[in-house]
This record gives C-alpha cells, structure tokens and sequence, in this order.
C-alpha cells in the first residue's frame, strides 16, 4: 500500500475524531479549565491512537460511531497524559505541539486540573450508552482503560521513567523495553483491542502488533529526541540525554536503535498474518510510526 493512502487516511481520521472530540469537550465560556482541556486536545497532534482505534473498530466489525467513541477516548487520555508529563515536576517542557504548554500558558494548579478533567471526561464518554447499548461492554471498555492507563500500564511506565532519570540509574536494555511497553505500548494496547472489545472478539494478535508498534513507536520518538527537528516535532529536543534518561538510543546508539525499530516493524506486520488485507492500513501505520518526522 502506497503512503499517501496511509496519510489520507490518518487525515481523515484525525478530522472526524477532532468534530467528535469538538463535540464532548466542555465550552470555553465554562471557565479556565474548560478553555485549557479544550486547547490541550484540540491544539494538533498526529491523532494516530484514534486512528489505531477506528481501524480496529472497523477492523472488528464495530459501527462508526462506537468506534469514534473509543477513538475520542484515548485521544482524551493521551492528552491527559502529555498535560501531566510537560510539568516541571515531570519532564519541565515548555512546548508541545508547537504551542505553549498548558502550564506556561495558564499555570501549574490549571495544568493539573486539565489532566484531571481530561481522564475523567474519558470515562464519561466511555459510560454513554453512544459507546455500546450493552452495558457489560462499557465496563469492558472501561476496565481494560483504567489497567491500560494505571499503574499497571501508563502511569506505571512514567512511574518508572521518573525514577531512571532522577538517580541517574541506568537500566537494561529488558528493563527499559518493560518501561516503554508500559509508559507507550499500553495506550497503543487498548487503542488496537477497542474494536476486539466493542464486538467481543479474541484481540491476542492485535495485542501482539500493538506491543510491537507501542515499542517501535517509542524508539522513534527517543530517535526524534537525538536527531529530529523542533520545529517538525513541535517539542523541545535534546532532553533525554541532558535529563540522563535511560532509554534505549543511550544503550544501544542509534544505528542499533534504527535496526531495532526496523525488526519490531516487521515483527509488527508479522502479528497481522491472521486479518489478511484487511490490515493493510495498520501495516503503513507500523511503518509511519517508525519512519516520521514528527
Ligand atoms: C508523544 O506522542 C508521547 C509519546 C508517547 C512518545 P505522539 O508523538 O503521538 O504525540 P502527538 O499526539 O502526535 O502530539
Ligand atoms: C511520554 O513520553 C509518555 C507519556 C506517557 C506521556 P515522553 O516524555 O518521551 O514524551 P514526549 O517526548 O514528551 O512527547
Ligand atoms: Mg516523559
Ligand atoms: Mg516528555
Ligand atoms: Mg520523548
């Protein structure tokens, strides 16, 4: 499949899921935090998750709808997460998509609040009966969210992050795929298996191409960190080694760290054996996420 297939569609992904998420943000005239959950979701970003998602809804047999649901969602989440990871406390960034972020542009207690008010407007959503008419289903969806974005997934992951930087300490190269498969792979997780969920069908194969992309996606963006463009990134670079981050670049080097991203893409595609042509666009995704520039 050509690229400009798969660019098309992340665009037009990116598109829906932006009039969905327009529609399920609060109004700016509800105050500051409305004004900054709406600025921290709707200020860009590739929407790749949400795409993840849509294509596994369609993948799966999901309707449009139900899909957008899930897609809004773990855009909601992700934002949420970013929100939290820019703060001083965490990694102290100033810029995220090119913008102010929300701490510089309103102040710490504001950032807070929007990370907060984003996770909980994603369970909302989640619970509306436009997300599935059954109600065993929403609980699916919302309990394999809450591990995937927990302790046992994201936060365990940035739990882990933190304490790497902060002691210098550094990790194996085991310790540091465990740690990106929970701060990174986790999200890519429930995105892929949402669809599997919202039709109650198996989701082992698509588990096993999201660890693999969640991991490849990951190693790119520490590419990005040493080699990439601030102004194509829309992030300040140059961080994770100042920071004395552990991350596989700094353990590996970046040729190694390219061959890795390489081999988990065909890992990737490999795990899609069983859906045929029908995954094809989840095979270009696998290849942007390890190819992008931004
Ligand atoms: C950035 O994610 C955070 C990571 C997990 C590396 P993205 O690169 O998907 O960020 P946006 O959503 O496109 O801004
Ligand atoms: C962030 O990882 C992962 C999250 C859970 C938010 P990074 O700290 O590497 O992401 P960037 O580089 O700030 O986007
Ligand atoms: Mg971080
Ligand atoms: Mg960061
Ligand atoms: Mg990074």
């Amino acid at each position: 499949m050509s690229n400009s297939i798969f660019i098309e569609a992340l665009s037009t992904a990116a598109f829906e899921t932006n009039l969905h998420l327009e529609k399920l943000l609060p109004q700016t005239r509800q105050g500051k935090v409305a004004s900054a959950m709406r600025y921290a979701v709707l200020n860009g970003g590739k929407r790749l998750r949400a795409f993840l998602s849509l294509q596994s809804g369609a993948l799966f047999g999901a309707s449009k709808i139900q899909s957008l649901q899930t897609a809004s969602v773990i855009e909601l989440i992700h934002a949420y997460s970013l929100v939290h990871d820019d703060m001083p406390a965490i990694d102290n960034d100033d810029l995220r998509r090119g913008k102010p972020t929300i701490h510089i542009k309103w102040d710490e207690a504001t950032a807070i609040l929007t990370g907060d008010g984003l996770q909980s407007l994603a369970y909302e959503v989640l619970a509306q009966e436009d997300t599935h008419p059954e109600a065993q289903i929403r609980i699916s969806l919302i309990s394999e969210l809450a591990k995937s974005s927990g302790l046992l997934g994201m936060i365990g992951g940035q739990e882990l992050d933190i304490e790497a930087g902060k002691l210098n300490k550094s990790l194996n190269i085991e310790e540091t795929k465990n740690l990106q498969k929970l701060k990174t792979g986790a999200l890519f997780g429930w995105s892929l298996q949402s669809g599997a969920i919202l039709t109650n069908q198996d989701s082992t194969s698509i588990s096993e191409f999201a660890d693999a992309l969640g991991l490849a996606f990951q190693i790119k963006d520490d590419i990005l960190d040493v080699e990439g463009e601030s102004d194509q990134t829309g992030k300040r670079l140059r961080k994770d080694s100042n920071a004395g981050k552990s991350t596989l670049v700094s353990q590996l080097g970046i040729n190694e760290s390219k061959k890795m991203a390489k081999s988990l893409y065909t890992q990737a595609c490999d795990a899609l054996a069983p859906y045929g042509q029908k995954a094809d666009l989840l095979k270009s995704a696998a290849l942007f996420a390890i190819e992008r520039k931004s």
